[in-house]
């Protein structure tokens, strides 16, 4: 067993965070196990469904496949840091609207997958929303609902994910 411990700051939902960590524990433990942020979600593990998705430095990457070690001194999102004072943000509200949401379980990744992609285009295409939203899997939904959701925060503009 690694009991070696690596020290990692970072920011984190728009907070400076400090920790002690595992040297060989991956994003997605810190995340829930160690600072308890649970809305980021544990699914295949593996890097396969995208349920763990987090934007880092702008990117949306699976938590169950990065070191923890690897978001020293970067700037990290999660579900958490999406809406403001306990309250959703537009793009969280319109994926209600369009009944987006079923189980739930795939939507904080869908979600931050969704906003690294309106981050930097905020006006993708049919293509471009299907190509981000790709490694993300959902069992209940069939999808459209969710790409109906993402079209119309497209059309609400930028300002649509800003708050
Ligand atoms: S839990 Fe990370 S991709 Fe499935
Ligand atoms: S809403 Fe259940 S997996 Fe997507």
């Amino acid at each position: 067993m690694d009991l070696k411990k690596s020290h990692i700051e970072f920011v984190l939902n728009h907070k400076k965070r400090a920790v002690d960590i595992p040297s060989q524990a991956s994003a997605l433990f810190v995340i829930r196990e160690i600072l308890g942020l649970t809305g980021t979600k544990e699914g295949c593990g593996v890097g396969e469904c995208g349920a763990c998705t987090i934007v880092v430095d702008g990117e949306a990457v699976n938590a169950c496949l990065m070191f923890a070690a690897q978001l020293d001194g970067c700037e990290v999102l999660t579900v958490e840091g999406l809406g403001k004072d306990g309250t959703l943000n537009r793009l969280q509200n319109t994926f209600l609207d369009n009944h987006a949401v079923q189980c739930g379980f795939c939507t904080p990744g869908i979600l931050m997958s969704t906003h690294a992609l309106l981050e930097k285009n905020a006006c993708p295409d049919d293509d471009e929303i299907v190509k981000a939203l790709s490694g993300n899997i959902c069992r209940c939904t069939g999808y459209q609902q969710i790409f109906s959701s993402v079209k119309e925060a497209c059309s609400n503009g930028q300002e649509a994910f800003d708050d």
